[in-house]
């Protein structure tokens, strides 16, 4: 139809390609991307791995290519992540090459470059031997791309490995972090998330331009510094979700009883908790976040994802004793949720999160304050942002503890104490509806992106 024609029109006659890194807070922002990318007129193409593997009948406008990733079965976990990720970097740099090169032999339209996630470090090298530039998308926040690319002086500065008497003290080199903060990742293997990390910037300086889901409004300081490190273009588009949203790259079902669930309750009553796709935390953590959950007396939507907790046998022998009685039908849990969309439901008041950057953002997008418990990685440095920087959250800085998951979730109801967070977030949302619409900085963003792609 129109559409159609519409599109045809800006057809350019060019090609990108995607390889998305196999987890899904990493997928959502490629698929985002592409899209947007799709509606200005490129073609597309995405090469996806057996692990995590994407299922193309939801994008039908979309070329893909399936390579093997060589895991072991018993290799097939994101337990720890960062070996996971290193071995990935080494399985499948001879099926993708493999596969550009099939790819670039072709009649079809000329490739204009290769777009890769930062942490496929292993990319760089192949674009260049193809001669095709490649660009490097970072999905997380700069303010953690920055604090990873630091890791090598936390080290030197004696902060790392972490002492236990040390967590609190601030790092006058990064504020406001404090050692707490710094983006370590735990792994059996612990030399290998530095390996990782500094792989990854060592070829991110290489690459021809830098894309990160983020928006200057929110993060302008921090993409200014990237600029002078790492002096390669760079681009902050986000938050993509404005443009597609991530339901459609979901690995999981989502369920959508919590829609049903939620239209029953009062607005801005009720806490949605969700800790993403790969936390993971043990069965006493598990109690303190049922405790804290069931003393608030807040109406709660709670995901409690397959895995969450490690080997165990199912959610009626996971919730401690009392518990269910204790909540008396006050809350609702789910395996999966539908989360943009709870997120913009009326009845939610408050997002405790793990700050994982797809949700610190879509929280944001919604107006939605947060209560942040890290886990891992660039989440600790998002949450201390999201804390002392933006001011649209509260950090719970205990860990897991039902005393001040309990108080937080009760400041952060209650509508006077909450104001000014609210406040805040309020006017970020609004910033973000402005900054994706035409003349806003990431609109323009993706323009500027498409002249230089084209350019070079
Ligand atoms: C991982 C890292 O942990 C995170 O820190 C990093 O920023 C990106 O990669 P993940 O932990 O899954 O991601 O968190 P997040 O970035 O928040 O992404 C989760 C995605 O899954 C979001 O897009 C969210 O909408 C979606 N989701 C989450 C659901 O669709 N349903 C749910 O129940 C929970």
């Amino acid at each position: 139809g129109k559409a159609e024609a519409e599109l045809d029109s800006k057809k350019l006659g060019r090609r990108l390609v995607f390889f998305p890194v196999p987890l899904q807070g990493h997928i959502n922002p490629v698929i985002q991307l592409a899209n947007v990318f799709h509606s200005k007129g490129f073609s597309i193409t995405i090469i996806h791995t057996e692990f995590n593997s994407l299922d193309q009948s939801k994008y039908p406008d979309f070329t893909f290519h399936l390579i093997p990733d060589g895991l072991l079965e018993h290799e097939v976990s994101t337990s720890d992540v960062t070996v996971l990720l290193a071995k990935l970097n080494i399985n499948c740099a001879n099926p993708l090459r493999q596969c550009l090169d099939r790819l670039l032999q072709d009649k079809g339209e000329p490739v204009a470059c290769l777009i890769t996630d930062t942490i496929w470090y292993f990319t760089q090298e192949l674009a260049d031997s193809f001669n095709l530039p490649r660009i490097a998308f970072r999905t997380t926040s700069i303010c953690s791309f920055l604090a990873f690319y630091s890791l090598p002086i936390f080290r030197k500065l004696g902060y790392l490995p972490k002492q236990d008497s040390q967590l609190e003290v601030e790092v006058p080199e990064f504020p406001p972090l404090r050692v707490k903060d710094i983006p370590a990742i735990k792994s059996r293997d612990p030399e290998n998330v530095f390996s990782l990390i500094s792989c990854m910037m060592e070829k991110t300086k290489a690459a021809s331009g830098l894309i990160f889901n983020s928006f200057e409004e929110l993060e302008q300081q921090e993409l200014t510094k990237v600029g002078e490190e790492f002096r390669i273009p760079t681009f902050a588009i986000g938050p993509l979700h404005k443009y597609f949203p991530a339901s459609s790259s979901s690995l999981m079902e989502q369920d959508r009883s919590a829609i049903c669930w939620l239209d029953k309750q009062a607005p801005k009553s009720v806490i949605y908790v969700s800790f993403g796709s790969i936390a993971e935390m043990d069965e006493t953590q598990l109690s303190e976040v049922a405790w804290g959950i069931a003393n608030s007396l807040q109406p709660f939507l709670w995901v409690v994802r397959p895995g969450l907790v490690q080997n165990s046998s199912g959610l009626e022998n996971l919730l401690p004793n009392g518990f269910l009685e204790a909540v008396n039908g006050r809350g609702y849990i789910v395996n999966w949720a539908p989360q943009q969309e709870v997120l913009a439901h009326p009845a939610v008041g408050a997002f405790w999160t793990h700050s994982g950057w797809n949700s610190t953002l879509e929280s944001i997008c919604e107006g939605v304050p947060m209560i942040c418990s890290p886990f891992f990685g660039d989440q600790l440095v998002n949450s201390r942002f999201a804390n002392d920087v933006w001011k649209i959250g509260l950090r719970l800085e205990e860990g897991l503890k039902k005393g001040e998951i309990e108080r937080a979730i009760k400041r952060l109801m209650d509508e006077k104490e909450s104001e000014e967070i609210r406040m805040r977030v309020s006017s970020y949302k609004e910033k973000i509806n402005a900054c994706v619409k035409e003349g806003g900085s990431s609109h323009q963003s993706v323009q500027s992106f498409i002249d230089y792609i084209l350019s070079i």
